[in-house]
């Protein structure tokens, strides 16, 4: 059985990172989860779209889980090395995610670097999400939220945009948005 907390980050966390960035609308073929982890949003992914999903992640461990507990036919996974993303050629992807990956404590220099390479693969047009925990619902001003902003802006994003959801149901979260999500178009 999920938790309040699965169900919450479900509800308003993946599902508006997918609306953020048009699964399930027929706009997305291909879709690069970057930082997949263990491979949970990637499966949400590809319950919710009918993408084809590139989902990479620097932690082979995680990839182990995430291929065990995760398989789908629509999903490949990946381990990040030091050639990056090179098995993507450039403008092919038609979108991008990263949910929970720059979170407080990563280097700019590195998240810098990510994002310029994940914006060389995705198709113009095409966008991307972060998904971290929103500064102002646990009180810690992520460091790299508004490096995140710069960040994208650096990278040729355009059309930023920022959401904070609410969950009308629960108390807690109906006042103050648990997560925030910031996307940009290449
Ligand atoms: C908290 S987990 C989130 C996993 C998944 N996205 C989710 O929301 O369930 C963070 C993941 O990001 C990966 N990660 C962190 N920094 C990364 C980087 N610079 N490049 C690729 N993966 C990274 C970690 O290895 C870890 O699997």
């Amino acid at each position: 059985m999920s938790t309040k907390f699965e169900e919450t980050t479900d509800l308003i966390g993946y599902l508006t990172v997918f609306d953020e960035i048009g699964l399930g609308t027929g706009q997305v073929r291909t879709l690069l989860d970057y930082g997949c982890g263990p491979g949970t949003v990637t499966a949400r992914a590809a319950e919710v779209g009918d993408a084809e999903i590139f989902a990479v992640d620097g932690e082979e461990r995680l990839l182990d889980v995430a291929r065990r507990e995760h398989a789908h036919p629509r999903v490949t996974y990946h381990l990040l090395g030091d050639a990056g993303l090179a098995f993507l050629p450039d403008d092919s992807v038609d979108a991008a995610m990263s949910c929970s990956v720059f979170v407080s404590g990563a280097d700019p220099a590195e998240v810098r670097a990510d994002v310029a390479e994940i914006h060389r693969v995705l198709r113009p047009g095409a966008r991307y999400a972060v998904l971290d925990t929103n500064p102002d619902a646990d009180g810690v001003r992520l460091a790299t939220f508004q490096a995140c902003l710069d960040v994208f802006s650096e990278a040729g994003f355009t059309d930023l945009r920022v959401r904070e959801p609410l969950l009308d149901a629960l108390p807690d979260e109906s006042t103050r948005p648990p997560f925030l999500i910031v996307s940009g178009a290449k």
